[in-house]
């Protein structure tokens, strides 16, 4: 890595704040020039933010801004109806922990966010980069904020010649230093925009770049090369079967998940399985039937298989389906309290993940779905 230029932490900001003034995005959470940020659509900008793309997260921040204007409103919410506004956004813990921080701030803090990074991080759902980013966004607070795309942006302009992975504390004590004095909101959303604008993952835009001058890699062959990447990790395969069991008007089985893990909350298909390729056959035989044995019903294995990525790996999705005829009317399994059977049309009001989306799509137009 070269020499840390200290003129850099002067001229950094400024360069990067007048081309902001002449290129910031227009997002719905944003504060136009001379407004002030609304606290509220900072926070849940960021929440929803954490893991999701701007352009995904838009359609949903306005769904949610107009059904709750305010953070009073999202306290006095139902967490299975901010479940269902959250649907397809993933992570679901988020939502829960949104609830959760929503009813503090309209509890304890009189409906108004604590202007304080070490009150804000105790909030659910609330760590190290949004408690800086609502410090800074929020409230103009000099707060140093660290996300993928300031880490990618630094990693270039000082060609550090290690993974983000392995240098994630350097980079926040380089970051630190090119902190302005003023105009700290800004200055956050001006990185990320240029993280977002220029300075891409895949080809970073060099030649339209404010900093190309005093950047170590901007305009050589080598700006593609950083971020050094870590060696790829394949991504594991998972398994599992789905049941879709209609009863005798048409109700489709769906269970709501429980308040921890993955696709905490939300509700979905009965499943077994989502383990690897190894474990499956040996736990779950039905895996291996063309009529598996499931709450004491046969069912008919569909040929069509599905799959969806998850972060940590990809799962390869099976469907059973049965529906209840009078052979088979008692089925005892059922009175597990998680289970209920839905009417077609209030499917669609449910907090359907992703995952269960598609498996219900795929059914839509699955003939053998008429028995
Ligand atoms: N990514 C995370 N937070 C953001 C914000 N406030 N504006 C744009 N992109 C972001």
């Amino acid at each position: 890595m070269n020499q840390l230029k200290k003129n850099n932490y002067k001229t950094f900001p400024i360069l990067l704040l007048s081309w902001y003034d002449l290129n910031r995005r227009i997002l719905p959470w944003r504060a136009m020039p001379g407004e002030a940020s609304n606290p509220y659509f900072v926070y849940l900008s960021e929440i929803m933010l954490q893991q999701t793309v701007v352009k995904t997260v838009i359609p949903y921040f306005l769904k949610f801004v107009r059904k709750w204007p305010d953070i009073n409103a999202l306290a006095k919410a139902e967490l299975y109806e901010i479940n269902s506004y959250w649907a397809g956004l993933g992570y679901y813990s988020r939502a829960k922990n949104l609830h959760e921080t929503a009813k503090i701030i309209s509890n304890k803090y009189d409906g108004l966010f604590p202007k304080d990074k070490n009150l804000l991080i105790t909030l659910p759902g609330i760590g190290e980069y949004t408690s800086s980013a609502i410090m800074a966004i929020a409230f103009d607070r000099k707060s140093n904020v660290i996300d993928g795309n300031v880490e990618r942006v630094f990693s270039r302009f000082y060609a550090v010649d290690k993974p983000v992975e392995k240098s994630k504390i350097f980079i926040k004590k380089i970051a630190e230093k090119h902190l302005p004095e003023n105009r700290h909101g800004d200055y956050a959303q001006a990185l990320m925009d240029l993280g977002s604008l220029i300075c891409i993952p895949k080809s970073p835009r060099c030649k339209i770049c404010p900093l190309l001058a005093i950047c170590d890699v901007g305009g050589t062959t080598r700006a593609k090369k950083y971020p050094i990447k870590l060696p790829k990790k394949e991504k594991e395969e998972r398994y599992g079967l789905f049941f879709y069991l209609q009863n005798k008007d048409g109700a489709v089985l769906f269970e709501t998940n429980k308040s921890s893990g993955l696709l905490a909350n939300m509700d979905v298909l009965p499943s077994i399985g989502w383990y690897e390729d190894s474990n499956r056959f040996k736990k779950f035989p039905e895996f291996n039937q063309k009529k598996p044995n499931f709450l004491g019903m046969k069912w008919k294995m569909l040929d069509q298989n599905l799959n969806h990525i998850f972060t940590h790996f990809k799962l390869n999705c099976s469907v059973a389906i049965a529906k209840i005829n009078d052979e088979n009317a008692s089925i005892n399994d059922l009175s597990k309290s998680s289970y209920r059977f839905v009417q077609k049309k209030n499917i669609n009001d449910l907090a359907l993940p992703s995952l269960i989306k598609k498996i219900l799509n795929a059914l839509k137009n699955n003939e053998t779905l008429d028995f």
